[in-house]
């Protein structure tokens, strides 16, 4: 019997809503390694906190442990049935070959500049001076790179409108994805039916940029990721059919651009409340380094990580840490409780990317990305953006904290975000390094 709290599903969806990086962890230090929980509907769930058991269920017979499986009970709504992230199997082979090249790490770089100017127009619209949460800002930024980069939208009217869509279907989505009853029809008005309605306004918009880019694809070189895969081919040479396409273009959507906002929300709030680890990237940047960003970056991801757990289900029964689990259960990397292990991280509460900088985690032991032959796809995507993004706000922004505690942790749309927002003070104007050069602010 894996060992567990007795205490009523709903109490312990409450608890785990409350703080789930505060509640996983707890949870490990009392039950150990391996433990469960039980959610109302869910039912009785897995959670292994050790980097050899994550090990054991990341690398695992795929046919046993399916991750399309676990992810479409919360996903499939809004993703749909040829997505790579709800897929299994040859399936999800066959898609994640054709989506991986696009996304590769030398492809991602030559968006540099685009996130740059991105970057920077939405800096602009920083107050000085006054409070305001940071993260709406993040978001902003992010979503116009993926509208951009991976969509290949650049007409100022056609964004405008895909971003009304995209904002309209992101409020729908969250609550037939996380209340599975939900998801029945009641007429118009009710969340079912707002959802549906949000989904199909947005499917014809990106039926429409399929059918744009397919007849630019004759005529025009293009570097977006929607140009790419539309020339992809699988190994008996076909290529992806629209539905595939709206499914994946979906998908990235939907993993790419609110889980790299928040990650960078929570690297500023983190840095704001670390002044020393602040002024040391500070430093470094200007004497042009570029190790501690890469280091700061990851610890962000370890301390705060954006995704706190992730999930297999059985197809046969498995053996996981000496327990035999039967077929039909649920089995996830309690990220978060794995990345406050002491023996992993020492003194995990510090915020510091030292840590980073002097060896290399353990491949189980740091796992914001996920793992095995289901790691995030837009992981280099999403590091490098973070480390664009970053590098401007700490060249031109004077950021304080606006409040003297550390934000709480909050759950909103599967991910861990900071409770206000990550509210930071513009201390003065930003700042213009002449071009080429690396200058911070004083
Ligand atoms: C900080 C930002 C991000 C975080 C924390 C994150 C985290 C994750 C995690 C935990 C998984 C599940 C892995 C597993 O099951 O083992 C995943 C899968 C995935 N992510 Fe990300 N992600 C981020 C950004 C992105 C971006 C920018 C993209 C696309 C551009 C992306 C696309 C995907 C896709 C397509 C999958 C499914 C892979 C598969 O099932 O084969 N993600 N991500």
């Amino acid at each position: 019997m894996i060992p567990g709290s007795r205490a009523p599903g709903l109490v312990q969806l409450l608890n785990y809503g409350r703080d789930p990086l505060g509640f996983l962890s707890a949870q490990q230090r009392r039950f150990g390694d391996i433990f469960a929980i039980r959610f109302p509907y869910f039912g009785r769930i897995v959670y292994v906190a050790e980097p050899s058991l994550v090990k054991a269920l990341f690398t695992g017979d795929p046919a046993v442990f399916h991750a399309g499986e676990a992810n479409a009970s919360v996903l499939e709504p809004a993703l749909g049935p040829n997505s790579v992230l709800t897929l299994d199997d040859g399936p999800h082979l066959r898609q994640r070959k054709l989506l991986l090249p696009p996304f590769h790490g030398e492809r991602i770089e030559r968006y540099g500049e685009l996130i740059r100017e991105v970057t920077r127009r939405e800096m602009e619209s920083w107050p000085v001076g006054e409070p305001f949460a940071l993260r709406p800002h993040t978001q902003r930024i992010t979503l116009a790179v993926i509208m951009r980069a991976v969509f290949g939208v650049h007409d100022e009217r056609r964004l405008a409108r895909f971003e009304g869509l995209i904002d309209e279907f992101a409020r729908r989505v969250g609550l037939v994805a996380s209340i599975p009853p939900l998801r029945r029809n009641l007429g118009g008005l009710s969340p079912w039916g707002r959802f549906l309605r949000s989904r199909q306004a947005l499917d014809a918009f990106i039926y429409e940029e399929i059918a744009l880019r397919r007849a630019e694809a004759e005529t025009e070189a293009r570097d977006d990721v929607l140009s790419l895969l539309l020339g992809a081919r699988d190994e008996q040479g076909e290529a992806m059919n629209d539905r595939e396409l709206r499914d994946e273009m979906v998908t990235v959507l939907g993993a790419g651009h609110e889980t790299t906002a928040t990650g960078l929300a929570w690297a500023v709030e983190r840095l704001a409340h670390n002044p020393a680890v602040l002024a040391k990237l500070r430093d470094s940047l200007a004497a042009g380094e570029e190790d501690y960003l890469a280091a700061t970056v990851r610890e962000t991801l370890r301390a705060r990580p954006v995704i706190v757990d992730v999930g297999r289900k059985l197809t046969a029964p498995a053996t996981i840490g000496g327990h035999e689990l039967r077929a039909g259960t649920f089995v996830l990397a309690a990220i978060a409780a794995l990345h406050y292990r002491e023996d992993s991280f020492p003194e995990p509460e510090a915020f510091r990317p030292e840590r980073f900088l002097e060896a290399k985690p353990d491949n189980y032991a740091w796992i914001p990305f996920g793992g095995g032959i289901r790691r995030c796809i837009g992981a280099a995507f999403a590091e490098y953006e973070m480390r664009t993004i970053l590098r401007e706000f700490v060249e031109r922004a004077d950021l304080r904290p606006a409040d003297p505690m550390p934000e709480k942790v909050r759950i909103r749309n599967i991910t861990l975000v900071p409770a206000k927002g990550a509210r930071v003070v513009l201390g003065r104007p930003l700042v213009y390094p002449a071009a080429g050069s690396a200058s911070a602010v004083a």
